[in-house]
């Protein structure tokens, strides 16, 4: 094992890194936006569920294998058993794919957070700001390499536990100040039907599209089915209790998405109208500006918050681009630096098209979608779904449950055994099964 990293300093030391690579613009980009979409209630209801079965059963899971492989994701799974080595690759291009586009949005990220501190407020409150700046060419390829630029420094000077600890500070903040505009947000004239849409569940709206969605939300935002827990893993000491730790970054990285939905589903109500409600990705760099406008001293509160938001993205992208660091650095025997380029490379390409898809080459579609929603459904809806069922298969048929059990429970009691059992034996696998299956009828 690659002996140049220790292990975590104990449990809270490794919730703190998981915590730190799990909550980042999923949660605060893609959630609001996917929630919206997807029905509102009836999304928030079949996510928590995912989130208490699958999401926790697959974390546990995929900590256990790397404790037990003790080796990085890519052979990580070929340790344990040859014939799903193939496992270890898929969830290696998984990070590389996302850490093109993750950066593009942290880009946007930047350019909001330059607007806010400069007291451009009113020109980004503007309904056609967004759409605007990323049709441009330069601007946001810019942002973009400006934010990959400093994702790339921090990994290369190999002080990713710095920020990991600043960001550790700042993190509480986040929390308070995501609660306060939220609590904002629920009180403007307007807004109560938009938090009966996002609390209050609507049967009918239930379909196996917005279960596909909770489901590549809950993997996503967990930071699962992508190797990046499984390499977390192999850091993890035989006595730090993975079950506690599990609940901890669940119910974190969750809250954290709930109160962020509630800070824009009903805004989106109070300023642009149900209508708007599929807005998609652009939904919280819409909606936001109105909500900090609106507030005294918004211009400031949206500094501030942007901010965090950036070192929330800034933490993630950096599990991100360690994952691919690592696993090319390992598969190619090369040094560090070499890896390092060329995941930087293949970011820098793969970003560039997600950047311009909005502009310039608007006109590509693949399947229907510009590059950086490509990029995000062929990593959240086929990729991660397939990893899972593999992973689910492998563990549940050949490596059997057992041999994790015992494993997690080397550090501790593990009450839910038979939710984990059913859960990575039958439920997750017949469910993405089924999600998977259904999106090519
Ligand atoms: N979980 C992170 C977020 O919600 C994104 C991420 C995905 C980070 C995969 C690392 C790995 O923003």
């Amino acid at each position: 094992m690659n002996n140049s990293r220790s292990s975590f300093s104990g449990k809270f030391g490794f919730i703190l890194a998981a915590s730190a690579s799990a909550v980042g613009l999923g949660n605060i980009w893609r959630f609001p936006y996917v929630a919206a979409k997807y029905g509102g209630g009836i999304f928030l209801l079949i996510y928590m569920i995912l989130v208490l079965t699958v999401g926790c059963s697959l974390m546990l899971a995929e900590i256990a294998i790397g404790r037990k492989a003790d080796c990085c994701i890519l052979d990580a799974f070929k340790t344990l058993d040859k014939r799903f080595a193939f496992i270890g690759v898929i969830s290696t291009i998984i990070p590389a794919v996302i850490l093109s586009y993750y950066c593009v949005i942290g880009g946007w990220i930047l350019k909001y957070l330059a607007e806010f501190s400069l007291c451009h407020i009113q020109s980004v409150t503007d309904n056609s700001f967004f759409a605007n700046f990323i049709s441009q060419t330069w601007s946001p390829l810019l942002w973009f390499i400006i934010f990959i630029g400093s994702v790339s420094i921090i990994v290369y000077l190999g002080i990713e536990k710095g920020v990991e600890r600043s960001s550790k500070l700042l993190m509480p903040f986040l929390v308070v100040l995501t609660f306060f505009v939220a609590g904002y947000a629920c009180f403007l004239p307007g807004a109560k039907e938009g938090i009966i849409y996002y609390l209050k569940p609507d049967f009918t709206k239930f379909s196996l599209e917005s279960m596909l969605a909770a489901m590549s939300q809950t993997f996503y935002s967990l930071s699962i089915a992508m190797g990046i827990l499984v390499n977390y893993g192999a850091y993890v000491k035989k006595n730090t209790d993975i079950v506690s730790s599990v609940k901890y970054i669940a119910i974190f990285d969750t809250v954290i998405a709930l109160v962020i939905g509630l800070m824009v589903i009903p805004a989106v109500f109070v300023f642009l109208g149900e209508d708007s409600i599929s807005a998609g990705p652009g939904l919280i760099f819409i909606t936001l500006p109105k909500v900090f406008n609106s507030m005294k001293g918004g211009a400031f509160i949206g500094t501030v918050f942007f901010l965090l938001v950036f070192f929330a993205a800034l933490t993630s992208a950096i599990s991100l681009m360690e994952t691919v660091v690592d696993s090319i650095q390992y598969k190619f025997r090369t040094k560090r630096k070499p890896a390092m380029f060329m995941t930087i490379a293949i970011a820098l390409v793969l970003g560039s098209l997600s950047s311009l898809g909005n502009g310039i080459l608007s006109s590509i579609k693949i399947m229907g979608m510009d590059f950086l929603s490509f990029f995000d459904y062929i990593s959240n809806n086929i990729m991660m779904p397939v990893t899972a069922i593999c992973t689910c298969i492998f563990i549940g048929y050949f490596l059997k449950p057992k041999t994790l059990i015992d494993e997690i429970e080397l550090s501790g009691p593990f009450k839910a055994k038979a939710v984990f059992v059913l859960s990575i034996k039958y439920f997750a696998p017949i469910c993405i099964g089924i999600i998977l299956i259904s999106q090519f009828f």
